[in-house]
């Protein structure tokens, strides 16, 4: 493919965080050449570099009750190397829908011969397997995992990690194109294979999220994402004293990381999840607070944000939904060691303006899970591993 080169990066700390880069062409040919080297300000990108990656990376995809179809087609769209991993949280009961989400996911790999997991996030299994590594805090009072999709992909990063895998990317299993989901992970290798450092991350911008009423209309950003950048770069702004608009990826659930950069990260409950990560990676390694990780401040942490072609087009799920969302980014923001009172009275204000708040309470504090290098992976991937034939697709 062809993309545009990182020419704008903005460093904090050991972080390079790049500019939105935007994807120029989604295939670059075999033969083709670049004039002049990159001096376009475009890369390419080559398709074997683009297979390399894809070979080493976990696609983890999480379902909660999300049409069948919408499912098969995302699955559809994952490059065939990359090892897909299904984490359901879906009904059992009455109408077993995880049960239907396997037998679906078995058929596509049976066509098409490729390997697959899938696994449910309340299989008391992978309960027990938290309890062995020390990983409690991701269990709720029921003794089974908690319900959200940062727990879902929680599970599936270790998963990853149990098969081997050295970057794992993120792929909501609620997308309408295929084609799109091709184009996010093909993404996601061509940022990785621009890093410096092993420890980075791929964060997906989609170029129109199409909204229908009537007419199509192609709207560039959603509300929720909107408000969520503007404040994570008023955060940022305040502390280095620049103000900067390079945060554009706030909410993307469409992205990856390394396994290495993965491992470090705490992850926020629910839809707190993109956020925070990145709010994580400034406060461990914007310089700002001291880091304990010296391996990492010394090779850096690259972060990538790169604009799709195809337009994002997944369910909608209604008003209720987006403020919850909002509310939990800004409550990732307000309670940031980073946070200074100008930025949490911003961010109090948006809640309020928008009703999602009244005069006088605080966002709540939103439940976080430790980093996987916290906990004994070691344990719990041994405990997995002893049933890992029960989480296979094909035997
Ligand atoms: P949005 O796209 O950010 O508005 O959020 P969605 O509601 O579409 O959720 C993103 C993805 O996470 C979708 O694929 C959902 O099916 C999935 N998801 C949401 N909640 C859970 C959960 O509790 N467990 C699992 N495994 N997946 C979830
Ligand atoms: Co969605």
């Amino acid at each position: 493919m062809f993309i545009e080169s990182p020419r704008y990066t903005e460093r904090f700390g050991s972080i390079r965080m790049n500019h939105v880069q935007r994807v120029v062409a989604l295939d670059s040919g075999r033969k083709s050449e670049l004039p002049l080297h990159g001096a376009m300000g475009v890369m390419k990108i080559e398709e074997e570099t683009i297979k390399h990656f894809e070979d080493r990376m976990a696609i983890v995809i999480p379902v909660k009750d999300e049409k069948l179809k919408l499912i098969e087609g995302v699955i559809s769209g994952v490059p065939h190397d990359c090892l897909v991993i299904v984490v359901s949280n879906s009904q059992i009961e009455k109408v077993d829908r995880f049960r239907m989400e396997g037998d679906a996911l078995n058929q596509l790999c049976r066509f098409t011969l490729r390997q697959a997991l899938i696994a449910h996030q309340k299989d008391p299994a992978i309960a027990e397997a938290a309890i062995e590594a020390g990983y409690n805090g991701l269990l709720g009072e029921d003794g089974l995992v908690r319900n959200g999709k940062s727990e879902a992909m929680i599970i599936g990063l270790l998963m990853a990690k149990a098969s081997g895998k050295e970057y794992v990317g993120f792929i909501d299993a609620d997308n309408y194109f295929p084609g799109a989901v091709l184009e996010y992970v093909r993404n996601y290798a061509a940022g990785f294979s621009l890093a410096q450092s092993s420890y980075s991350m791929v964060r997906i911008l989609w170029l129109y999220k199409p909204k229908i009423s009537g007419g199509v209309y192609f709207k560039k950003w959603g509300r929720v994402s909107e408000t969520t950048n503007k404040h994570l770069n008023h955060l940022i702004s305040s502390k280095i004293g620049f103000e900067t608009e390079v945060v554009k990826t706030g909410n993307a659930g469409e992205h990856a990381m390394s396994m290495k950069l993965a491992e470090i990260v705490p992850y926020a409950s629910g839809y707190a999840v993109e956020p925070q990560e990145l709010i994580s990676i400034f406060e461990n390694f914007g310089g700002i607070l001291s880091s304990r990780e010296r391996k990492v401040m010394e090779q850096g942490v690259d972060i990538f944000q790169i604009e799709t072609r195809n337009p994002h087009l997944h369910e909608e799920k209604g008003e209720e939904h987006l403020d919850e969302m909002l509310l939990s980014a800004m409550s990732t923001i307000y309670h940031s060691p980073l946070c200074g009172e100008e930025v949490k009275e911003a961010t109090l204000t948006e809640l309020v303006n928008r009703g999602i708040l009244k005069e006088g309470e605080e966002p709540p504090l939103v439940h976080i899970n430790a980093p996987l290098k916290e906990v004994d992976t070691k344990k719990f991937i041994k405990a997995i591993q002893d049933d890992f034939h029960r989480y296979q697709v094909l035997p």
